[in-house]
């Protein structure tokens, strides 16, 4: 692997802030300074430090993704285009979704290797929030609110857990709203189908949060990079 992927990797910086820090002789490769950005390294067994401080090599991968319309959630398809044809140049040996955004969804997609994190993140018990930001034909209003932190009947044995509702905007004229949703579960098209139970529609999804990690204007629609270790961290322990 070159070295200056391996340490945009780490979360270090971006490709060219790393390729900066390595022309200035911060990295040092087995004990020797190198300024050599397209270095080829063995990240198993080379010893590599950043401003004096040894890096160890992630076990486990993690990629936050826009997931664009159009792209489904697993790992093969027949049909249609799936999110790992996004993770260009990746290694894609292992990796799944934690969860699953609909073919018209988007948004925040964690991808990783991580069996243990991905179980924290969905079970139901954990109660991960999940923040969706939504158009709607109707005109959303309290009673909808009130509706949502009471529980929704979408069909299934239960109403649907507790859920937050934020009105953000509504358009009496074109009778549309804008929203934001915060549920803690994850049932098959649960914010389409909480929103069809209240009588309206969704014309438009997008995840903007999961548990700790928010989906920043830095990454754009299509486009992924790897979660930092403090994201990690802090998506382990949900805060
Ligand atoms: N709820 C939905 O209806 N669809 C999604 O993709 C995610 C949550």
């Amino acid at each position: 692997m070159r070295l200056d992927k391996y340490l945009a990797d780490l979360g270090l910086g971006t490709r060219s802030e790393v390729k900066q820090y390595i022309k200035k002789g911060k990295v040092m490769v087995n004990g020797s300074t190198c300024t050599t950005t397209d270095r080829k390294i063995d990240e198993n067994n080379d010893l590599i430090s950043f401003n004096g401080q040894i890096l160890s090599y992630e076990k486990n991968r993690y990629y936050i993704l826009n997931k664009p319309a159009g792209y489904v959630c697993a790992n093969h398809d027949n049909l249609h285009k799936t999110v790992f044809e996004l993770l260009k140049g990746e290694n894609l040996k292992g990796l799944f979704t934690v969860g699953r955004l609909d073919i018209d969804t988007e948004g925040l997609l964690i991808i990783t290797d991580d069996g243990a994190l991905s179980h924290e993140l969905l079970s139901p018990s954990k109660h991960v929030a999940k923040t969706y930001y939504a158009s709607i034909l109707g005109i959303a209003d309290e009673s909808h609110i009130t509706a949502c932190h009471k529980g929704i009947d979408i069909g299934d044995d239960d109403l649907t857990e507790p859920a937050l509702l934020k009105i953000l905007n509504t358009d009496q004229i074109n009778n549309t709203s804008e929203i934001e949703l915060t549920i803690t579960e994850g049932r098959f098209h649960q914010v389409k189908r909480m929103f069809h139970a209240l009588g309206m529609e969704v014309t438009y999804l997008k995840r903007i949060s999961m548990g700790t990690l928010k989906l920043d204007s830095e990454i754009p629609l299509g486009s992924f990079r790897r979660l930092t270790s403090e994201e990690i961290e802090m998506l382990k322990n949900n805060k």
